[in-house]
């Protein structure tokens, strides 16, 4: 009997350090070959960029959040046809999005770009004039509040339909409402959120956010810039 013992040590010893070496290099065999870790809203940093800052990428403009300076004005403008500017980085990104509108046979323009501080107390200043306060408060921002000054905001048309929500049962209105994020735009002013974003639905207007941020609003279905960083809903000015 003594004489086993040995030999069953050793087999136990050998059967331990097999069964030690199969589970140590089990996981990252297992692991090997899956796929990278999406982003999800769990991971996606929100504090990327400052939602103050007018020149910020992510700056939240509504009835609450002014731009300051109020008379703010981007340094970067470009040419995005029909006459409108745009910044840059917005400016690149609609041509892209124009371009593969255009391969589709679908015809798409910016019909509104930036609007600087003097052309707000204009557009504003008319639309009071048409149906008074409460009427432009409903579509118009007044100066300083207007997504437009930050160079980040375009109006989209299609054929002769633009700033009109004839735009969203077009063809092009449809491919954009789709589409938009893909190249960075979200759709500012959605249908029933009013009460949130302080403006009747604007099929028509698209702000310039970034494929990262605007791809994360499309897959966590967040339709506002207020609900994704939990900033106050601006139904009014103060
Ligand atoms: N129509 C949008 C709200 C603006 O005037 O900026
Ligand atoms: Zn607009």
């Amino acid at each position: 009997m003594k004489k086993l013992i040995v030999p069953v040590i050793i087999v136990l010893i050998i059967i331990g350090v097999i069964f030690w070496h199969h589970n140590a290099g089990a996981p990252q065999y297992n692991n090997r070959g899956a796929s990278p870790t999406k982003a999800t809203s769990a991971t996606f940093n929100k504090q990327q960029y400052s939602l103050t800052d007018p020149t910020s990428l992510w700056v939240v403009v509504n009835k609450l959040r002014p731009l300051d300076p109020i008379d703010y004005a981007p340094s970067d403008l470009v040419s995005v046809g029909n006459g409108q500017e745009m910044r840059a980085e917005a400016a690149s990104a609609l041509k892209s999005m124009i371009a593969a509108a255009g391969k589709q046979g679908l015809n798409l323009y910016a019909a509104s770009g930036y609007r600087s501080y003097d052309t707000q107390v204009a557009a504003y200043g008319s639309m009071v004039k048409a149906g008074g306060v409460s009427y432009a408060d409903s579509l118009s921002a007044r100066p300083g509040y207007s997504e437009h000054q930050t160079g980040w905001a375009v109006d989209l048309g299609t054929g002769n339909c633009s700033i009109d929500n004839c735009f969203a049962n077009t063809p092009a209105g449809e491919w954009v409402a789709a589409n938009a994020y893909k190249y960075g735009f979200l759709l500012r002013y959605p249908k029933g959120l009013t009460s949130i974003t302080g403006y009747d639905w604007e099929s028509w207007h698209y702000r310039y956010v970034g494929v990262s941020l605007a791809t994360e609003l499309h897959n966590t279905n967040t339709l506002t810039l207020e609900q994704f960083f939990g900033l106050p809903p601006a139904p009014n000015y103060q």
